[in-house]
């Protein structure tokens, strides 16, 4: 983010309907969110926009999964995100659907000037589609000619008469671009894969839909109702769309972005397709495209059907918002994938903010109290401590950069360094000796030194942790304010006399985890069952022994859980002639994911709707690297296998026994 820019327009993506939101959601509104934040406090003009991405076949079949229209499972969905983002407090000034009438109009209005000048084309599609990437894919890109390369599901084969939009004439512009703007995508290791890509050849892309409805229709002047526009489309033109593209464009001002914050995963369309739309529009480009890695979990990436993700709700509950907030930025470099866990999270917590920061607030509030009745004076600072406070304001100096390449990390890495400065000084000046020599001057300078170095930091982590940073200032006598970052970080000024605040400590230490996740709880289920496995194993010996037959006894028949499941969902799993890839509900939150070897008796299509009967506290498993939470009862013998079933059907989740 270069510093002349007077306007600065921040984008996060907008999100899919098809999931609620996880850390990974969390993780991209809030780097989004602080550099918001970071430019208001620098006092630009911000417009900082989020919102949902509620169109395309993937979400239309999650609606008719649930028994919902598209658009009442798009409302309930979207309204999660949006009050996640308002709990979080996340600074956004508009919130954009791509159901919203002005939206819609605005991509039509896209889609006309684009056909008018010759860059969208009627023909027909034959290829490749992969619905839950809402992607499409050419013979070669293909993994063992069916699979998806992105997400490995199975693709489909589309054939329609479709709109493409020339992107093969882009190639060209595209490489001028990423050449002339070294900058334009980051990290910028990233945008030598870019390059490799768009030289590869950029084939055409096919921009229209016919084979379902939820999406925009294409504008009424080309007289073709059935098709709807690709979901890709529709969704990276809300960038402009929310300034009023097409509508009321007053607020066009703001654009080009500055930047549009995306995890990795989509870096193709932002970094490939959504500049070639902007070229064929002569809008201008944005300044940035910022992609950044995956929160994974115990090296795997998160997903709804691992059951590992983190709700970022109970962690941000848990431990707090804003320690929250500095983990996630502080944790990983941006553009790396960085792994989710409580104990990371808890040592940022004691050490970088608990030790590092609130202990070093607290010894001078202590002191300060203690020696001078809580008033502060800056005026011997520079007299005794000139070379601290010289090296502290280097570092302020430096910070700033690292967030202009999304940096995080080494932002605070950088401005850690100030507390390590102020808390050296108080060691080597000692400022109890001094007040026992009588030197209370000497004494005064040290802890007024540490007050500004702290009000400094305070301002310069202000974007990163709001409400603690306001209660740090407010503890040493000041407000955090774009005039005050002027004052104390740019012009280098000191705090004038102040009064110190006794605050409470900030940053309680914390021991243990305080939540359990999805993954733990299993882990500790799991545990619990090998224990009670170990036991019954015991018992068995001595009863075996006892009694010399293999019998059980009743306690033992009912460790085992049985429960009445209906199969939800079945596919089959790819390159295996055993297994099905089933999805039980047993009338708890989610439906389980199992895996049974009965593909050579059943079909999806048998299993879909009926019902099973289920181990349920079976310790999960994998097959073919696809989690497995629950076993199958089936009698097998020389004719085959049939399933075990309830003679009549039963409620989900109902026990067997
Ligand atoms: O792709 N770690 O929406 P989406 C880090 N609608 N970030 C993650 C993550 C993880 N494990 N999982 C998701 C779409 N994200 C489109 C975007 S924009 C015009 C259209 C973040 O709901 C990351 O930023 O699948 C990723 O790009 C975004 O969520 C994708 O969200
Ligand atoms: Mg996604």
């Amino acid at each position: 983010m270069s510093e002349k820019c007077k306007k600065v327009y921040i984008t996060t993506p907008i999100y899919y309907v098809n999931d609620v939101p996880h850390i990974g959601h969390a993780y991209t509104t809030i780097i989004a969110d602080t550099l918001a934040r970071y430019s208001r406090l620098v006092g630009y003009d911000v417009f900082f926009l989020t919102g949902t991405d509620e169109h395309g076949q993937k979400i239309e079949q999650a609606a008719k999964a649930r028994g919902k229209t598209p658009q009442e499972y798009a409302d309930e969905i979207s309204a999660r995100f949006k009050n996640l983002w308002d709990e979080f407090e996340i600074s956004y000034d508009k919130f954009i659907r791509t159901t919203d009438e002005n939206h819609m109009k605005g991509v039509q209005k896209a889609f006309e000037i684009m056909y008018d000048n010759g860059d969208i084309y009627k023909d027909v599609y034959r290829g490749h589609y992969c619905v839950s990437c809402e992607t499409f894919f050419t013979d070669t890109q293909l993994i063992d000619e069916e699979f998806c390369p992105d997400c490995g599901k199975s693709t489909t084969i589309v054939e329609e008469e479709s709109y493409f939009f020339r992107l093969s004439n882009y190639e060209t512009k595209l490489l001028e671009w990423y050449e002339s703007a070294p900058e334009c995508i980051l990290p910028k290791s990233k945008r030598n894969e870019v390059i490799n890509f768009v030289k590869n050849g950029l084939e055409d892309l096919s921009i229209t839909r016919t084979s379902f409805d939820w999406g925009v229709k294409l504008p009424e002047k080309l007289g073709d109702p059935k098709h709807v526009m690709y979901v890709w489309l529709d969704a990276l033109m809300n960038y402009v769309t929310a300034l009023g593209y097409g509508t009321d464009e007053a607020k066009m001002a703001y654009w080009p972005a500055k930047i549009h914050l995306i995890g990795k995963d989509i870096l193709r369309f932002h970094a490939i397709y959504w500049p070639a739309f902007l070229m064929s529009l002569g809008l201008e480009l944005p300044h940035h495209v910022a992609a950044h890695g995956w929160w994974t979990r115990n090296g795997e990436k998160m997903s709804k059907s691992k059951g590992n993700v983190v709700d970022p709700k109970e962690i941000a509950d848990a431990y707090g918002l804003e320690n929250f907030r500095y983990f996630m930025l502080r944790e990983v470099p941006f553009g790396q994938d960085g792994d989710f866990s409580q104990r990371a999270l808890i040592d940022r917590i004691n050490s970088d903010l608990g030790n590092d920061l609130g202990n070093l607030l607290n010894r001078i509030i202590g002191m300060s109290g203690k020696y001078f009745d809580y008033n502060i004076d800056s005026g011997g600072v520079k007299t005794y401590h000139a070379e601290e406070l010289a090296e502290a304001e280097a570092v302020f100096a430096r910070v700033e950069p690292y967030l202009y390449e999304v940096q995080t990390n080494r932002y605070l890495e950088e401005l850690w360094k100030s507390l390590r400065i102020a808390n050296k000084a108080i060691d080597t000046a000692m400022p109890w000796a001094k007040m026992k020599e009588g030197k209370k001057e000497e004494a005064m300078a040290t802890i007024a030194l540490v007050a500004n170095i702290l009000a400094k930091t305070a301002v310069l982590l202000h974007p990163f942790m709001p409400k603690t940073t306001d209660t740090i200032a407010k503890a040493l006598g000041f407000v955090i304010s774009t005039e005050n970052y002027r004052k104390l970080v740019k012009e280098q000024a000191l705090l004038e006399a102040f009064t110190i605040e006794k605050i409470p400590p900030l940053f309680p230490r914390i021991e243990e985890p305080l939540v359990a996740t999805p993954q733990e709880k299993r882990d500790e289920t799991a545990k619990a069952e090998e224990k009670k496995a170990a036991a019954k194993k015991e018992k068995e010996q001595t009863s075996k022994e006892a009694s010399g037959a293999n019998l059980i006894t009743i306690d033992q028949f009912f460790q085992t859980q049985l429960k009445v499941g209906t199969v939800v969902e079945a596919e089959e799993v790819p390159k295996s002639k055993k297994l099905l890839k089933l999805r039980v509900d047993l009338g708890e939150e989610k439906p389980r994911q199992i895996v049974a070897g009965i593909k050579e008796w059943y079909g999806p299509a048998d299993l879909v709707g009926t019902q099973v009967c289920v181990v349920a506290n079976l310790k999960p498993a994998k097959l073919m690297g696809l989690l497995s939470e629950g076993m199958i009862l089936a009698a097998k013998d020389d004719e085959g296998l049939c399933l075990i079933r309830p003679e009549k059907p039963k409620k989900p989740g109902s026990s067997i026994g």
